[in-house]
């Protein structure tokens, strides 16, 4: 038997409805915001997320499905959203003035070849936002809203903390960057991972799982914050206070993605269920990504949030977001004849934007009443001889019980005033 590759889901049932449940409540959340979405290919070129995302990244080095296609062109398929973002802004010169602020949302799927485990998969869903063109503190501060907005409509705001740090920028960064390599230099058993970054990125080494407790005495990014800098992270505190964010400094983060320039952040759940995986939504500022991706100058700020995680939470917690699954009709046919009328009443029903499913196994009534019943069918109609005759049909409400007989010419004007 062929089986789906390791860290991959099948969707269906109740888990398909709580992914679209949870996709649609963030997008309309997305869009009280005014982004709108955008929709880029699954496979990119290897060098985008080289000069992005970073060569000594995790995800750039270890993590990537590589391929080279039959003209020999490598191509990966795409481990985050941000640089494909940033690639068609460029190439579809979006950063022209009439487009700009650019504010965009995009949902889909994500792969990365690590080691599945609760939370962690290899092809996982990410909802992301990118907004380019505004380089504000407000703007910061309306991001911080949104990971407030996205949490309360899903139910999970009383159960995260938002890890805040601000990456130095400029000038200082090159003076952080010396001390920080002056006092990394000075270890002799750091991982091996760590001794290339403290040439290649020394930044990545502060957040280095294996060497971690090393480095609590590392220079302070705080404490090279230029004046502006540090007046406009104290601001976005403020604010994010006042917004009602449970907010902690966190002067060890950095990111596992090399693109990021000042603001950045991690939304955690609380509870120990995803263990290591209990980063939720995770962005920041990358005010240098187009420049370097010989693009024009322009700033921008995002953010993704990893679907299955959010899934669990929301299983976790009992959370049901109250999407009506339900149909809005059920209907069965009694005869042939009663099929034949059955089939053109159905056709206008759904031409109508009713819900209605029926029956095509000949069924007894019985488990047909039972099936209309799973199917959480709002009515259920029965065409026999008698409703050929008459053409008039009883719709049996299946909540309140009630029977109301209708002309069958009147079926679709009763349904849709019903609903
Ligand atoms: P990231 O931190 O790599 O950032 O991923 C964002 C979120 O995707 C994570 O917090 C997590 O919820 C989810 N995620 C990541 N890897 C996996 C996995 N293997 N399985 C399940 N979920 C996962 C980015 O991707 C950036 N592009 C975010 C961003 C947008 N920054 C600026 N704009």
């Amino acid at each position: 038997m062929i089986q789906k590759p390791r860290g991959t889901q099948d969707i269906f049932e109740i888990k398909s409805k709580q992914y679209n449940d949870l996709e649609n409540t963030i997008i309309n959340v997305l869009k009280t915001y005014n982004l709108n979405e955008i929709r880029t290919p699954i496979f990119e070129a290897k060098e985008l997320f080289v000069r992005s995302v970073g060569e000594t990244s995790d995800v750039v080095s270890k993590e990537m499905y590589e391929f080279f296609d039959k003209k020999g062109r490598e191509f990966v398929l795409r481990p985050e959203g941000t640089a494909p973002i940033v690639r068609s802004l460029i190439e579809n010169k979006l950063y022209a003035p009439e487009f700009l602020p650019l504010k965009l949302y995009y949902v889909g799927p994500m792969f990365r070849y690590e080691r599945p485990q609760t939370g962690r998969y290899r092809q996982f869903e990410q909802i992301g936002v990118e907004i380019l063109g505004v380089d504000s503190v407000y703007q910061d501060i309306e991001i911080l809203a949104m990971l407030d907005s996205i949490t309360k409509a899903i139910k999970i705001d009383t159960k995260v903390e938002l890890d805040l740090n601000y990456l130095v920028t400029g000038k200082q960064r090159e003076i952080y960057i010396k001390e920080l390599t002056k006092f990394l230099v000075d270890f002799d058993d750091l991982c091996d991972d760590c001794e290339v970054r403290i040439h290649k990125n020394p930044l990545r080494t502060l957040d280095c799982k294996i060497d971690f407790n090393k480095f609590k005495t590392a220079p302070k990014m705080t404490s090279f914050l230029s004046k502006e800098d540090e007046q406009r992270f104290q601001q976005i505190l403020e604010a994010g206070k006042k917004i009602g964010l449970k907010i902690n400094i966190n002067q060890r983060l950095v990111r596992g993605l090399d693109y990021y320039t000042g603001l950045i952040f991690e939304l955690k759940y609380l509870e120990s269920s995803l263990g290591s995986q209990s980063t939720i939504i995770a962005g920041g500022r990358y005010n240098n990504l187009v420049k370097d991706l010989d693009g024009p100058d322009l700033p921008a700020i995002g953010f993704a949030m990893g679907v299955e995680r959010l899934i669990l939470i929301l299983e976790e917690n009992q959370i049901n977001l109250n999407h009506d699954h339900g149909i809005d009709l059920y209907t069965i046919a009694l005869s042939s004849e009663a099929m034949i009328l059955n089939l053109e009443i159905i056709r206008d029903l759904r031409n109508n934007d009713i819900r209605v499913e029926t029956d095509y196994l000949n069924r007894s009534l019985k488990s047909n009443f039972k099936q209309a019943e799973k199917l959480q069918a709002k009515n259920v109609i029965v065409i026999g001889d008698n409703e050929i005759k008459t053409q008039k049909i009883v719709i049996k409400n299946q909540i309140n019980k009630a029977q109301t007989e209708v002309k069958i010419s009147d079926l679709v004007e009763e349904m849709k005033a019903g609903k």
